[in-house]
């Protein structure tokens, strides 16, 4: 049956925690604007984008043109060489940050850019000891597993950090989850500065978040969030990091980093996932004083190599010259007040929430918070088989993730709510029998 040679070959050779989604995995072969295909010919819209990487969506013609003119000409020099085009994305970037004499080192992921935000914040302070949010992702390598705070996806205890997690906006399974927004916030506050006090040595480098918990299932904080907790941050003198890996370059809307929603300006970011639009491309934009602490060399052999960039580049244009962040916040809401009449009608949806096109749909037990995981797994199967992708995550799980690509039409975003509707009707009506 199609795919099951390649899956067995799969799991003989790769690692048997690198999951694949469905019960019978897709390979897809190609991808067009806002769907991709498998190598059946079926057609599937893609509202999981790659895991956020594709950002403005599949062959796009600018972007294609890009990689084939530099692959043409050179792939890869080294940092020891100028590289034009490298220079240029670091102004872009550094511009749009709003840091002053802000710096940017470009490497290959996003974990290679937590830590190297988390190398910078720990060296410029002299001291390894840093706060994550609850509920965060932020890598896979030993710094980053180690700020990060979903069981999940903690792989080892081994750390070279001292971590201490404090409350994130995360309200649904918070005990502060009947306060108001001003109430949820002042308790928030209260309990990073009674953390700072009580359970550090009070030399804190860095708090490190995400503006909106991507793993975490699009736990989206309430506005005044981030300004409540960088003034504590600020008594301290701690730095604070802006995780951008999946809310950078106008995922979330108008907002070109997601932190800038909230009228923040963190002491440095880290991006990687959509600025190339899938080819491997990650970075830092820190201020000039704290990108410049390290007093030895540092490099990274392919971080910002040509092609990347010259994709990195065309992304970010298309992104601007389409006005994707003005599309972002228009289909964004449409998906989600369409995502929220569904919810109106099955109790097993706890929460819609979001900002932009990173939208979580939160799948509980009727009448409870109890997580419902086969529920989620049984969306997932029922929405590949009428040609839906998403995604799912979340703290325990449970979240439904709809994330299309940015060059996402109200129509296609109608096609995936007429999907998602028909699918939860059959489930109720199976349910019911
Ligand atoms: C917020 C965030 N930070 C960091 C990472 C790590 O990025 P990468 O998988 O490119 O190493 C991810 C990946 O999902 C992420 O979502």
């Amino acid at each position: 049956m199609g795919t099951r040679p390649l899956l067995e070959r799969h799991r003989a050779v790769m690692p048997s925690w690198m999951n694949l989604y469905y019960e019978d995995p897709i390979e897809l072969v190609r991808g067009e604007g806002r769907h991709v295909f498998d190598g059946e010919g079926r057609r599937y819209l893609d509202f999981f984008g790659g895991l956020l990487a594709t950002m403005v969506g599949h062959d796009i013609p600018e972007i294609t043109e890009a990689i084939r003119e530099q692959a043409g000409r050179i792939l890869h020099t080294s940092t020891l060489y100028l590289v034009r085009r490298q220079v240029e994305l670091a102004e872009r970037i550094a511009a749009a940050s709003g840091i002053p004499d802000a710096k940017v080192f470009f490497v290959n992921s996003g974990t290679e850019a937590v830590e190297t935000a988390l190398l910078l914040a720990t060296q410029y302070r002299r001291s390894n000891q840093v706060l994550a949010l609850r509920g965060s992702y932020h890598g896979r390598s030993f710094g980053t597993v180690a700020a990060t705070g979903i069981r999940g996806w903690s792989a080892t205890s081994l750390s070279p950090l001292n971590v201490t997690y404090v409350h994130s906006g995360y309200r649904l399974r918070s005990p502060f989850r009947g306060l108001d927004d001003a109430a949820y916030v002042a308790a928030c506050k209260e309990e990073l500065r009674t953390i700072i006090e009580t359970a550090t040595a009070g030399d804190v480098a860095c708090l490190i978040a995400e503006p909106v918990q991507g793993a975490g299932g699009f736990a989206t904080p309430p506005p005044s969030f981030f300004a409540e907790m960088k003034s504590v941050l600020d008594e301290y003198g701690i730095l604070f990091v802006s995780d951008e890996v999946q809310t950078g370059f106008g995922r979330t809307g108008a907002a070109y980093f997601g932190i800038q929603a909230f009228g923040v300006r963190p002491d440095a970011m880290a991006f990687a996932k959509g600025v190339a639009n899938g080819v491997a491309m990650g970075g830092v934009v820190a201020r000039g004083d704290l990108m410049d602490c390290l007093g030895a060399n540092s490099i990274s052999t392919a971080g910002g190599n040509p092609l990347a960039c010259a994709a990195a580049v065309a992304t970010l244009d298309v992104i601007r010259d389409r006005d994707l962040q003005a599309n972002a916040d228009r289909v964004g809401a449409r998906l989600r007040d369409g995502l929220r009449r569904i919810a109106a009608d099955h109790a097993c949806v706890a929460e819609v929430r979001g900002m932009g096109l990173m939208i979580g749909v939160e799948i509980v037990t009727p009448g409870t918070t109890r997580p419902d995981t086969a529920l989620v797994a049984r969306i997932l199967e029922e929405c590949r088989s009428r040609g839906l992708l998403i995604g799912r995550g979340g703290l325990l799980g449970n979240v439904l993730r709809v994330t299309p690509p940015m060059t996402v039409t109200e129509e296609e975003a109608d096609e995936a709510l007429r999907i998602l509707t028909d699918v939860m009707e059959e489930i109720a009506a199976m349910a019911a029998v």
